[in-house]
């Protein structure tokens, strides 16, 4: 890095941020299966806060990789790197005062820990815990039958694995949940914890 690169305080504080929004910023960040219902619940979640008047924003794994991180592949280093900048994206998004969530399959541990490490005390980890059976015969996108043709490679619960949270913050079961209930176990653990006053 540059010598000539000096950090510029910000004139308006954290404090005075949440105050204006009325609730702390954090970071929602979902892991689980292709098809475990990621998006589907970060998308409830976001939609509930947003009417509780929370100012959010959700990042989704395949829209970022529309645009920010359209150049990197599905390797072990590309992964690191896309949720590097994933992460440096919402920790600048947390600095702005948001709830972010993010909504990426995020199958290492490793990574999810680079990602905690990055945000700090404002890291959720939130499990989206659906079997593997369930996801495959939901396969909104057609992904798990074109893995089992052989079509997709490091595919995640089918040909590169996935390590499941040890300790997540949230644990969603959605087999036994209806998409309202687990957005709203998200949003019960945000008040529980001050995050939101609402
Ligand atoms: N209880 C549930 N929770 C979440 N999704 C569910 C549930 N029941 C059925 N689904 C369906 O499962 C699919 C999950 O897809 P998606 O949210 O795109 O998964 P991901 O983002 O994890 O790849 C959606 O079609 C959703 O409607
Ligand atoms: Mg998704």
């Amino acid at each position: 890095m540059s010598h000539n690169i000096v950090w510029h305080n910000a004139a308006v504080s954290h404090n005075e941020r949440q105050q204006l929004n009325g609730h702390k910023p954090c970071l929602l960040w979902y892991t689980g299966l292709s098809g475990s219902g990621k998006s589907t619940i970060a998308n409830a979640v976001d939609r509930m806060l947003f009417d509780l008047g929370c100012h959010t924003y959700l990042l989704d794994g395949d829209n970022v990789r529309h645009g920010l991180n359209r150049d990197l592949g599905f390797d072990d280093a590309s992964r690191v790197e896309n949720i590097r900048r994933i992460t440096e994206v919402s920790r600048l998004m947390l600095d702005a005062g948001l709830i972010v969530g993010t909504a990426f399959i995020s199958p290492f541990i490793a990574d999810r820990a680079q990602a905690k490490a990055l945000a700090g005390d404002a890291f959720i980890e939130v499990f989206v815990d659906t079997p593997l059976a369930i996801c495959e015969q939901r396969d909104p996108k057609g992904l798990y039958k074109k893995a089992r043709a052989g079509e997709i490679a490091h595919f995640t619960g089918i040909s590169s694995p996935y390590e499941a949270p040890l300790s997540p913050d949230i644990h969603l079961q959605t087999a036994a949940l209806t998409i309202e209930q687990a957005a709203r176990q998200v949003v019960v653990f945000l008040q529980q914890h001050a995050i939101i006053c609402q």
